[in-house]
């Protein structure tokens, strides 16, 4: 039985004082859950997310991180820094680091696989643009994705990763998939890694992101293979993530 996770990110919101207010409400409203809650927090916030959740059953991470161990990156945080302030988590690849940061899968797999051999548990984000999915390349895209992160990591570095399929025309629009749609994505996602690797397919946790809500999060969280959220705007309203969390 693979242990549902929901994690939020943050994405370039909050403030020292908005993020106390925010996992002050967050910590007690889920520390009853059986489910697993992280938060993704921008690099300046990770010093308070430690401080304030160390004591907590909630993991943090990071949203993005360098493929490079160190040296003359300027602007770039590497893989140990981010253990140094004990994170479990960073998100790579996701779409937004894609479209607006020129992240190719190239680039996307180096991340996983520097964030992999940090001991990091990066959760690898995949999913197709709405001209991708009208075209009926959903599946041709998110396997170029996963094959990108296969081939230079390896399928059994898989077992050490979260996968989330956010398809991109539903981040942050309010339009969510289908719990039907989003099923048939994560199948797929596990039937490309089971031709691989059987027993990673059957742990990995393949979570699902765009627009959710707590209105919909359940009957998500009840498909077969989805595995829990990666929670954007939502996950900025304490009341909010902690209802999806409880979904799950
Ligand atoms: P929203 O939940 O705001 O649609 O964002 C999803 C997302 O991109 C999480 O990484």
């Amino acid at each position: 039985m693979r242990r549902k996770l929901v994690a939020g990110n943050w994405k370039m919101h909050g403030s020292l004082a908005a993020n106390q207010a925010l996992l002050r409400e967050v910590i007690p409203a889920v520390a009853a859950l059986d489910c697993e809650v992280a938060v993704c927090v921008p690099f300046p916030y990770l010093a308070q997310a430690r401080a304030m959740l160390e004591a907590t059953p909630i993991a943090w991470g990071a949203q993005t991180v360098s493929e490079h161990g160190q040296g003359a990156y300027t602007g770039e945080v590497s893989a140990a820094m981010l253990l140094d302030f004990a994170c479990r988590y960073v998100i790579v690849g996701h779409s937004e680091r894609r479209s607006l940061y020129g992240e190719s899968d190239a680039v996307v797999a180096a991340k996983f696989v520097a964030a992999v051999k940090a001991g990091l548990t990066p959760i690898l984000c995949v999913g197709e643009t709405l001209a991708e999915r009208e075209a009926g390349v959903t599946e041709a895209v998110v396997a170029r994705q996963l094959q990108a992160v296969i081939g230079a990591a390896g399928a059994a570095a898989l077992g050490r990763a979260v996968v989330a399929y956010e398809p991109v025309w539903a981040i942050g629009t309010g339009r969510t998939a289908t719990p039907q749609q989003a099923q048939e994505v994560h199948a797929f996602i596990r039937s490309l890694v089971a031709g691989h690797d059987t027993a990673v397919a059957r742990s990995l946790r393949i979570l699902y992101g765009g627009s959710v809500k707590p209105q919909n999060a359940a009957e998500l969280f009840a498909m077969a293979d989805i595995d829990g959220g990666l929670i954007g705007g939502a996950s900025l309203v304490a009341a909010d993530f902690a209802a999806i969390c409880g979904a799950a």
